[in-house]
């Protein structure tokens, strides 16, 4: 659908299934050369029954919008239809639609497609609603602003036994929960309390009924960070932990440590000029330009790894936070983040 709508609106070029289904289109200013920028929109949705009773709710069971990419992939092509109908630029728009977002690294599938490359483009920029954040207001800062995302899988083997003959067992429930309690002093006491550090087991899975000590247990979680030492000592110090506690108590153990999104660092010089366009659109004194960094991942930050850019929090008013059954998209921010999008294309790329 988004390839047939910039095909509608006169894009001058669009490439279907970079990143396997992304989709990008070109659009040329007709105000002379000039360099290229890009704008991107994502498209996924989550694995979540919708709740909010709405007319236009999902029709997929079990699927919906519930992080707002729906409005982004709506407000990114409402700008492609401007900026194809207008064309007040010099140099290249370049439109990217990714997939996979939420966990399926679809901006990075892109990237290691050569989107950069191969459209040329020189700077890149993001943008995602936000709740709480009234409508017609933009928050933002320079460096990182949404965290690295890593997950850990801890599989621990002990010996099971008679639940009547403990002493037989090598029990890995009781290790797993001393791994886990051990694991709250990574943040608690091994980290400057004025540094941001997330280190939480999520899951924990083990044994099937109640007389028998079983043979293994798994526990399962994530580490989010926005500094790259503090990801590298999370990591080494679940390490430490786990294999200290497993190791006196005779058990073996087998960690499987994922780093996902890096860091989504926005850049300095890009970040000032998102909030000058920012600014232009809504006016000064509605964009907070030191927000404080979220601890969620987002894999526009491959794209920032290649190129400078800045990514931009854009208000959602008063709804239901993100990933929530009951979220809903605020239309009435399209205007806005279309206006966003078009003005920092007309702003970056002046008419030569
Ligand atoms: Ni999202």
């Amino acid at each position: 659908m988004v390839a047939q709508k910039l095909r509608e609106f006169g894009c001058d070029e669009i490439v279907e299934g970079i990143g396997r289904t992304g989709v990008v289109g070109v659009i040329h200013g007709s105000r002379g050369m000039g360099r290229t920028i890009g704008l991107r929109a994502d498209m996924d949705a989550l694995p979540i029954e919708e709740q909010t009773g709405k007319p236009h709710a999902s029709k997929n069971p079990g699927m919906m919008h519930a992080c707002g990419h729906d409005g982004h992939t709506a407000m990114l092509l409402g700008a492609a239809r401007y900026l194809s109908e207008t064309r007040n630029f010099s140099g290249k728009a370049v439109v990217i639609f990714q997939p996979a977002e939420e966990g399926g690294a679809g901006g990075k599938a892109m990237v290691e497609d050569g989107l950069m490359d191969r459209f040329g483009i020189d700077e890149v920029y993001g943008l995602h609603n936000m709740p709480g954040l009234p409508v017609g207001e933009f928050a933002i800062r320079s460096g990182p602003i949404m965290a690295a995302t890593d997950e850990f899988d801890i599989t621990i083997s002990g010996k099971g036994s008679h639940a009547a003959m403990p002493h037989q067992s090598v029990d890995p429930i009781t290790i797993a929960a001393q791994c886990i309690m051990a694991m709250q002093t990574i943040v608690s006491r091994g980290v400057d309390p004025v540094e941001s550090l997330v280190v939480s087991v999520t899951q924990v899975h083990s044994g099937f009924t109640d007389n028998v000590i079983p043979t293994t247990a798994m526990l399962n979680g994530t580490v989010r960070s926005l500094k790259p030492e503090l990801r590298d000592f999370a990591e080494t110090r679940i390490r430490q932990i786990v294999n200290g506690i497993v190791e006196a108590h005779g058990a073996s153990v087998e960690i499987d440590y994922f780093r996902n999104y890096p860091v989504t660092h926005n850049h300095p010089e890009q970040t000032q000029k998102a909030i000058a366009i920012a600014e232009a659109v809504v006016g000064v004194g509605k964009v907070e330009k030191d927000v404080r960094p979220m601890l969620g991942g987002e894999d526009f930050s491959y794209m920032l790894e290649k190129r400078p850019g800045a990514f931009i929090f854009m208000g959602n008013g008063d709804t239901a936070s993100l990933h929530n059954p009951a979220y809903d998209f605020n239309d009435d921010a399209i205007p806005v983040g279309s206006s966003y999008w078009a003005k920092l294309v007309e702003t970056l790329l002046p008419p030569r």
